[in-house]
């Protein structure tokens, strides 16, 4: 029998008496979001049974084909989170502009930045898939919110986080103070604590990379790849590659293993692919809280200063020494001398 079940509502309210901080409507947001997350599970789960796989028949913001999946989580997510008067506000990968709380519901202190659905070319497939969420206090002076208040740098999140869709489903989130780990227990119907003070190892096993676009590649990227996967007596460092498609199973992965996660820009992106509120920021803030790195090449990912809801940015994250190995690289090409931390 598991002794001190901790379910994800007394651990946000045991973190608010440790951080006084920490206001009762903090833990009721990470609490709703924890509820949109097992409402999502529970329908990835069976979603071979019903009819709600496949193209929902429009495409998105980025020009990518949107799946029902897709549409089901963000409906979730905006339905769970509109009413509770805790957010002034929303922005989604899969919503072209600012979500406003509907006129009828009260507004609040928070604004959230969701990637749904991440992975969704695994949907079909019955592989990892998940949700990625962040979260900033409101800046505006609009009473009801406005994009700025989505539109703010990676640093200024006072939370963030994603859950996995996997063998099981986990929710990892920090606030600042560490990041821990929750399971879904499927008979409770509750996520218990797993992991606590998760920490990234400093070098790790693995390089995650779309090696499929290797001609599209900018020099360093193709010199670094060599570099992680030559064998030590050759001079590199022997890693193995893994490489889900899903960011965060990907990413996840290399939280507990240790690991390199790079979708870089190339030859037909210079940005890239991934969405830096979306899908950046958020596991920048996870990365760094559990001990490693993230950075476009050039600036920590935490660092920039978003102009657009929408826009990407090359990432390279995962553990502390891979990516400085990463940015070796990248300064041996640009010849540039150090401005990332
Ligand atoms: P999303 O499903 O939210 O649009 O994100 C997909 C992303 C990310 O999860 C993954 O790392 C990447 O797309 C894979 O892209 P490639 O197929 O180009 O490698
Ligand atoms: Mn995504
Ligand atoms: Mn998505």
């Amino acid at each position: 029998m598991q002794k001190n079940i901790m379910t994800l509502e007394r651990h946000f309210l045991e973190q608010q008496r440790k951080f006084p901080l920490a206001r009762g409507e903090f833990t009721k947001l990470l609490t709703e979001i924890g509820f949109a997350a097992k409402v999502i599970s529970r329908e990835v789960n069976r979603a071979g049974l019903g009819n709600i796989l496949g193209d929902a028949g429009v495409v998105n913001i980025q020009g990518e084909e949107v799946k029902k999946l897709d549409l089901m989580a963000q409906k979730m997510l905006v339905s769970t989170m509109d009413h509770l008067g805790i957010l002034c506000g929303m922005a989604s990968e899969e919503e072209d502009t600012f979500i406003e709380i509907p006129d009828s519901f009260p507004t609040g202190s928070y604004a959230l930045n969701m990637d749904p659905l991440d992975g969704s070319s695994n949907i079909d497939v019955n592989v990892s898939i998940g949700t990625i969420f962040s979260i900033h206090r409101k800046i505006s002076d609009c009473p009801r919110g406005d994009a700025a208040d989505c539109l703010q740098a990676g640093s200024k999140q006072v939370a963030a986080g994603y859950v996995l869709y996997g063998s099981s489903t986990m929710l990892i989130y920090t606030s600042g103070h560490g990041v821990y780990g929750f399971t879904l227990d499927p008979c409770l119907g509750e996520f218990l604590l797993s992991h606590e003070a998760i920490r990234i190892p400093g070098r790790g096993r693995y390089y995650s990379i779309n090696e499929g676009y290797a001609d599209r590649w900018f020099p360093w990227t193709r010199n670094y790849i060599n570099h992680a996967k030559k064998p030590p007596e050759a001079g590199g460092r022997g890693m193995s590659l893994r490489y889900v498609g899903s960011l965060v199973a990907d990413f996840h992965r290399n939280l507990f293993t240790g690991g390199i996660f790079i979708y870089p820009g190339d030859t037909r992106a210079d940005k890239g692919k991934l969405r830096l509120l979306f899908e950046a920021a958020p596991l920048a803030f996870v990365a760094e809280q559990a001990g490693g790195r993230a950075t476009d090449g050039r600036v920590n990912i935490m660092d920039i200063q978003p102009e657009n809801l929408h826009q990407r940015t090359p990432l390279i994250i995962g553990s502390a020494d891979d990516v400085d190995d990463a940015l070796r690289f990248i300064r041996e090409e640009t010849n540039e001398t150090s401005h990332v931390r």
